[in-house]
């Protein structure tokens, strides 16, 4: 299948530049001398799980619940849930999946411990990885004082069916509104020194802390070099996107995944429509970076650098071209990279795998829409 039989809009993915993209984050693990454990919301994609998998990441990372049991059923058996799971219906789901995969879940309260125990002492004979989460400054989940820390790894520690793994935190707030590279260094240097010393202050108090768990793409360069941090799970670098375009962590080139799409109307001499709105695109402003280039509309137009999408409806892209554009014209395509890849991503059910002009696979994004 040639890359024009594809209908619009459709995702495609540059295997050259995925696979690039993978090597580089694996090399940049094995120089930091720890594990990579990629977040695959961004691709929600068994099979590229399992190319990070086949470049040396030892495991994944999922947000949810249901995407891990989309990845178990697929035959990845080494799964972090970075994220809180409580209630015993989610948690029911969670020992049956304990008693099949290596599986760890993030916890940050008392409650949440408990919610968890309770659950896996109905199921019987299934015992669970826990990390404790640490807030380093995003202000999300996670607790920040070592007292409360120690608290529940003590918790922890007298459970029947919980293993202390050790400690996480995903210092997402790096790039958020950074003025510099070096600013977000220094974000990052602190988030990775803050929780390595939460590390060590509980193996003294007698905790075993094999796990220092770290993450996010726009941090990777810095975080993960902190001595005594074991484990990176960036996600975003598999596709790069706009975002990541702004704080000069990539350019177009980098860029893996595209939405391609067609131009359906023309009605001004500088105004072109996609038949790619908020559905196909997702409806989020660029992050506001520092690098030379600014793409302040919603999305990279790549055949059309000087071109800018200034509004998304549900099913358009309102384009503005310079003056005298001809092209892109009506019926002709155009791929534009999203400004936030992961929850475009979500929006499609299948990803086309191009190389040059040939399709060479159609992966179905088998992890999308699965939010619980
Ligand atoms: C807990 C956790 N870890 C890792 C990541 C990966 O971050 P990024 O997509 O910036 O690479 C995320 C992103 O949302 C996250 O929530």
């Amino acid at each position: 299948m040639k890359r024009q039989d594809l209908d619009t809009p459709a995702l495609i993915v540059d295997a050259v530049t995925m696979n690039r993209n993978i090597e580089r984050m694996q090399r940049a693990a094995v120089d930091f001398g720890v594990r990579l454990r990629p977040h695959t919301k961004t691709h929600k994609s068994p099979e590229i799980a399992k190319l990070q998998v086949a470049a040396g990441a030892a495991g994944i990372t999922v947000a949810k619940l249901g995407e891990a049991q989309v990845m178990a059923d697929a035959g990845l058996d080494d799964i972090l849930i970075a994220n809180q799971i409580v209630g015993p219906l989610k948690l029911r789901r969670l020992a049956e999946l304990a008693g099949r995969v290596r599986l760890a879940v993030l916890v940050d309260s008392r409650e949440g411990v408990l919610q968890l125990e309770q659950a896996l002492g109905e199921a019987g004979n299934v015992a669970v990885d826990v990390l404790i989460e640490v807030d380093t400054g995003k202000g999300r989940c996670g607790l920040g004082d070592l007292e409360g820390i120690a608290d529940l790894a003590d918790r922890i520690e007298r459970s029947a069916v919980l293993r202390l793994r050790g400690v996480e935190t995903h210092e997402g707030h790096v790039p958020a509104g950074a003025g510099s590279a070096d600013q977000m260094r220094e974000r990052a240097e602190t988030a990775g020194r803050r929780v390595e010393e939460i590390a060590v202050a509980l193996r003294a108090r007698g905790h075993d802390v094999p796990e220092v768990s770290v993450g996010s793409t726009p941090a990777a360069p810095w975080t993960a070099r902190i001595s005594g941090i074991t484990e990176m799970r960036p996600g975003t670098y598999v596709f790069n996107d706009v975002n990541q375009i702004a704080i000069a962590q990539a350019t177009p080139a980098d860029c893996a995944l595209s939405v391609l799409a067609s131009v359906i109307s023309r009605p001004a001499p500088d105004r072109a429509v996609l038949d790619a709105g908020s559905k196909s695109l997702f409806c989020e402003p660029a992050r506001r970076g520092f690098a030379l280039i600014e793409y302040d509309g919603f999305g990279y137009i790549r055949e059309a650098p000087a071109a800018r999408i200034v509004g998304l409806n549900e099913e358009h892209a309102i384009v503005r071209l310079p003056a005298g554009s001809e092209f892109p014209g009506i019926g002709e395509r155009v791929e534009v990279i999203p400004n936030h890849v992961c929850p475009a991503v979500n929006l499609h059910d299948e990803l086309a795998l191009v190389d040059g002009d040939e399709v060479v696979e159609i992966w179905p994004i088998a992890a999308r829409g699965k939010v619980r």
